[in-house]
């Protein structure tokens, strides 16, 4: 037994021995309880192009039929034009063990003539779950936070041969802050071993040039040796080069298995030697997902979280206090919101009164426009009346009119013959 207390702040460790069975032995196993009762989430998502062998693949992962057969694709011109995001969502159980499990497809990647921003609306949806995740932590009631952040991505890869393209690199470089990403070669039964093989090796060197980080499986200095090589050996089939069938074939030797059959063999999807399906399962369902989730929450979404809280203004300094008392920490959200909506209000002011001062200014030049007119126009008038009273007094005083003037007046027909 150790024990700990502080003494004038440094800890004194006295190890001690139990008298008799207390029970904290048992802590995992109430661990254990507590989270078969509430079940697991997990969510997976999806990503490359149509027909690369994604829904079949997930089918064939979790042993259910997610995705019901494909109605055939419709013509070019009636497929949408941008990436779109489809969940669906399953409640499965093993072992009365549940899981909800949720998987996130992304039909049209990778579909178009111009596919440069085919990434973007998948990192949207990816912060549009950890912003939601995010009010969620922030709201007074915390009893129900349901985690829809994407645990884990797989990314598929044509089966080129060649090396990854433009929009695998692009892809990745801008997702792998932000999920696990797991890449895998699709439909591997269209290599053979050896371009398996030198594939990988040209797509794990454009993830390194390009400073791609992929989810790798974790090990601890205290665990023992069986895990560490079990993490290892998962380590080394990255990318996991995969064969997806829901259907059960007939071998030649007379088993029946999961698998492809061809004319001249079966591909056997849980064979190790045919391909790296059962590898993929560990790492994403039986060794990893836990890995996965708390990776995702850790490290993915506290750097996120970091950087946006940052964005908005608040200050790391924060203490501890800060960091764990939710109520400074909307205080400190709330007095942030209330400068913000104080600075766009001076700001609209500012806007309005500048504004008005331009009409004020508009309306007073029109004001003497308009008066300089007005003035104009009197003075013409009141010429053209001075005239006509000398015409008048002229033709009343009898004295004769000038050519000019008579032939005005004829034609006027007022002159006096
Ligand atoms: P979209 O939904 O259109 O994006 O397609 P998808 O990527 O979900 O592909 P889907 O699972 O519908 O498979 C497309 C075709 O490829 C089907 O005919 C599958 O039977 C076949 N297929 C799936 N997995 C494999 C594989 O591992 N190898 C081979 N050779 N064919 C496969």
């Amino acid at each position: 037994l150790v024990q700990t207390g502080p003494t004038s702040g440094i800890s004194s460790v006295i190890r001690k021995k139990l008298m008799g069975y207390v029970g904290f032995a048992n802590l995992p196993n109430q661990v254990h309880r507590k989270s078969v009762r509430k079940g697991f989430q997990f969510t997976c998502m999806v990503v490359g192009e149509s027909g690369l062998g994604k829904s079949t693949l997930i089918n064939t992962l979790f042993n259910t039929t997610l995705y019901p057969p494909k109605e055939p694709l419709a013509p070019a011109a009636e497929r949408p034009k941008t990436v779109a995001i489809e969940s669906i969502g399953a409640d499965i159980e093993e072992n009365g063990v549940r899981l909800h499990l949720t998987v996130v497809d992304t039909p049209g990647f990778g579909d178009f003539v111009n596919n440069d921003d085919s990434w973007k609306p998948i990192v949207e949806n990816i912060e549009s779950r950890f912003d939601s995740y995010l009010e969620q932590e922030n709201r007074v009631n915390r009893m129900k936070v349901v985690d829809n952040r994407v645990h884990a991505c797989l990314y598929f890869i044509q089966p080129t041969g060649h090396s990854l393209k433009q929009i695998d690199i692009e892809f990745m470089r801008r997702l792998h802050t932000k999920v696990n990403l797991i890449p895998v070669i699709a439909k591997a039964d269209t290599l053979t071993d050896e371009e398996v093989a030198e594939f990988k090796e040209r797509i794990l060197s454009d993830i390194a040039y390009h400073n791609i980080h992929i989810f790798q499986a974790p090990t601890y200095d205290n665990e023992d040796e069986e895990t560490i090589a079990e993490a290892e050996e998962i380590a080394s089939k990255i990318p996991f080069a995969v064969v997806g069938s829901d259907k059960i074939v007939n071998t030649p030797d007379g088993r029946q298995v999961r698998g492809r059959a061809y004319p001249w063999g079966v591909v056997e999807v849980d064979n190790e030697e045919h391909c790296d399906f059962v590898k993929l399962r560990q790492m994403l369902v039986r060794t990893y997902m836990e890995e996965l989730r708390e990776y995702t929450n850790d490290v993915l979404y506290e750097n996120w979280r970091t950087e946006k809280l940052l964005s908005m203004g608040v200050a790391q300094d924060s203490t501890v206090f800060k960091e764990i008392n939710p109520a400074a920490r909307m205080q400190e959200e709330r007095v942030l919101h209330e400068a913000k909506l104080a600075k766009m209000e001076a700001e609209m002011k500012m806007v309005f009164q500048q504004k008005v001062q331009e009409k004020e200014a508009k309306l007073k030049q029109s004001e003497e426009e308009l008066y300089a007119r007005h003035k104009e126009m009197k003075d013409a008038l009141e010429k053209q009346r001075a005239d006509l009273e000398d015409k008048k007094r002229k033709i009343e005083s009898g004295r004769p009119l000038t050519p000019e003037k008579a032939s005005t007046g004829r034609k006027k027909g007022f002159l006096r013959t």
